[in-house]
C-alpha cells in the first residue's frame, strides 16, 4: 500500500529539520577537538572557505536533487540518468552504515545526562569511568535502546508532526543553551598548577588566533583533509540525507536562501560549541587539556564540570541535554532516510518500514556496543590508524564512502546532465541564485578534482 509522500510546512520547517540533520555530535564533539589539534584560528579559516564553497556547493546539489525528482537518493539518481542508478544504491549504504553507531553514542550521552541528573557527585569525573561504561555489557545498550526508542518515535510520527515538529521545538532550545553555556564559559577563571591565573577570554583566543606554529605543506595538507571530512559530516551531505529532506521541500521554497541558512546555522553552532568547550577546558585543564583529541567530551569535559565545584553539576545537565538533542535530530535524520527509500523502494507504509529499520538498527548497533567487549578487536584501516567496530563502520562511511560519492555526483552533475539541470531547481520561482557562477565552475572542475584527493588520501591509496 503506497502513502501519501510527507511534506515540511514551508521554508522554516524545512530550514530547522535540515540543521537538526546537520547539527549533531559532529558539531559540539568534532570540530572543537578538531579545531584545538588544527591551530584554532587556521582550522576555523580553512574550515569556512570550505563551507562557503564545498559545502554549498554539496549541500545546494543534495537538495535540488531531492526537490527536482521528488525521489529518495535509491531512485533519484536513477531518475536523473538510468546508467547511474548504482550511484543512489552507493548512497544509501551510507546511511545504513552510520545508523549502526549513531545511536550508540545518543545511548552514551543519554547516559552522562542521567548520571549527572540523578547522581549528586560528578561521578563521570572519576578516573576510568566512561571506558569502564562503554566496555560493560548491559548499560551501553540499555543507553542505546532508550535514545533509538525515541528517535524511531520521531520518525514514526512523520515529517510533518514528526521530524518537523520536534525539530522547530528542539533547535531554538539548542541554540539558547548553547549561547548560554559559551557565555558561562568565558567568565570562567581559575589558578593553575604552576601558580598563574588562567581565564576563559585566553582560552577564547588560543580557539581563534591561527597558530601556524610548525606549519608545512604536509601539515597544511592534513588540516585540509580533517577540515573537508568534517564538513562532509556536519552537514549531511553526500550520504542521502539532503537528498530525502529536499524531497520533501514544496516547490515555491526558495532553495537559495535555504541552503545558505542551514549553511550559517550548522557552521554557527560549530563555532559556538568551540566558544563554549575550548575556554573552559583551558582554564581548567590548561594547553594540553585542549589537545584530548576525541575524549574531550567524555573524559575531559567531565573533569572541567568538577572543578566547577557547584554549578558544574547544573552545567553538565544543560550540556548533555543539547548535546543530547543535537543527536537526536541527526540519528532521526538518518533513520528517516532509511524509512523513506525503503517504503519508496518497497511501496511499503511507514508503520512497518519504521518497524523493519527500527530491527535493523536495534541489531547493529547492539553488535556496535558489543565491538567494546565481546566483539573487541583492533584492525589496521587503510588510512594508517586502527579502530573496533564503531571506527571501521566510521571510517567506511565518512573516509571512504562520502568523498567517493561526491566524487561521481560532481562527475555526473558537471560533466553528465550539465549545471543547468541544478541551476534551474535553484532558480525555478524566478529566484536568483546568488553564487551561480561559483556553482558551476566548482561542480565541473574543483570538486571532482578535490574529491579524487580527498579520497585517495583518506584510503591510503595516494601517500603524502
Ligand atoms: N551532521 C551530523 C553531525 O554533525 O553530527 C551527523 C550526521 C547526521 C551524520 C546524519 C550523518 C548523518 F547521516
Amino acid at each position: 500500500m503506497k502513502e501519501k509522500k510527507g511534506s515540511f510546512s514551508g521554508s522554516i520547517g524545512f530550514v530547522l529539520a535540515a540543521a537538526g540533520s546537520a547539527v549533531g555530535v559532529g558539531n559540539i564533539w568534532r570540530f572543537p577537538y578538531l579545531c584545538a589539534k588544527d591551530g584554532g584560528g587556521l582550522f576555523l579559516l580553512i574550515y569556512l572557505v570550505l563551507v562557503l564553497t564545498f559545502g554549498f556547493v554539496l549541500l545546494t546539489t543534495d537538495v535540488a536533487i531531492g526537490r527536482k525528482t521528488k525521489k529518495n537518493a535509491l531512485n533519484a539518481f536513477a531518475a536523473i540518468c538510468p546508467k547511474w542508478k548504482f550511484l543512489g544504491y552507493l548512497t544509501f549504504l551510507v546511511p545504513v552504515l552510520i545508523m549502526t553507531y549513531y545511536s550508540v553514542i545518543g545511548g552514551w550521552i543519554t547516559k552522562y545526562f542521567v548520571e549527572y541528573l540523578v547522581s549528586g557527585d560528578n561521578v563521570p569525573a572519576q578516573d576510568g569511568y566512561f571506558t569502564s561504561f562503554i566496555t560493560s555489557k548491559a548499560a551501553p545498550i540499555v543507553f542505546m535502546l532508550l535514545f533509538l526508542a525515541l528517535t524511531a518515535a520521531v520518525v514514526y510520527g512523520g515529517v510533518e508532526k514528526g521530524i518537523e515538529k520536534v525539530s522547530s521545538f528542539i533547535m531554538p532550545v539548542l541554540v539558547v543553551l548553547i549561547v548560554a553555556i559559551a557565555i558561562f564559559s568565558l567568565t570562567l577563571s581559575a589558578e593553575g598548577e604552576d601558580g598563574t591565573v588562567r581565564t576563559g577570554m585566553q582560552g577564547l583566543a588560543i580557539y581563534l588566533l591561527p597558530d601556524f606554529h610548525g606549519l608545512t605543506v604536509k601539515r597544511f595538507l592534513e588540516i585540509l583533509l580533517d577540515a573537508m571530512s568534517q564538513l562532509f559530516f556536519s552537514l549531511s551531505v553526500s550520504m542521502g540525507i539532503m537528498v530525502t529532506y529536499g524531497s520533501y521541500v514544496k516547490d515555491d521554497v526558495d532553495l537559495n536562501k535555504t541552503t545558505s541558512q542551514i549553511e550559517i546555522f550548522d557552521t554557527g553552532v560549530a563555532f559556538l560549541a568551540g566558544m563554549m568547550i575550548l575556554p573552559a577546558v583551558y582554564v581548567f585543564l590548561g594547553k594540553e587539556g585542549m589537545a584530548s583529541g576525541p575524549s574531550l567530551i567524555f573524559i575531559s569535559l567531565p573533569k572541567v564540570f568538577s572543578a566547577m565545584r557547584g554549578a558544574g553539576r547544573i552545567v553538565a545537565i544543560a550540556f548533555f541535554l543539547m548535546m543530547g538533542f543535537a543527536a537526536l535530530t541527526s540519528c532521526v535524520s538518518v533513520m528517516e532516510t532509511l524509512v523513506a527509500n525503503c517504503m519508496e523502494v518497497f511501496h511499503q507504509t511507514r508503520k512497518k518500514m519504521c518497524g523493519l529499520i527500527g530491527v535493523y538498527s536495534l541489531v547493529t548497533a547492539v553488535l556496535i556496543c558489543l565491538g567494546y567487549n565481546v566483539l573487541y578487536f583492533e584492525l589496521p584501516l587503510p588510512n594508517g590508524s586502527t579502530g573496533q567496530l564503531l571506527d571501521v563502520m566510521d571510517y567506511i562511511s565518512n573516509s571512504f564512502l562520502m568523498p567517493f560519492i561526491s566524487l561521481l555526483t560532481s562527475i555526473l552533475i558537471g560533466w553528465v546532465i550539465g549545471p543547468d539541470w541544478i541551476v534551474g531547481e535553484v532558480e525555478k520561482n524566478g529566484e536568483c541564485f546568488t553564487r551561480e557562477k561559483l556553482y558551476r565552475f566548482m561542480i565541473k572542475y574543483v570538486v571532482p578534482v578535490v574529491m579524487l584527493i580527498l579520497f585517495l588520501t583518506s584510503t591510503g591509496l595516494w601517500n603524502r
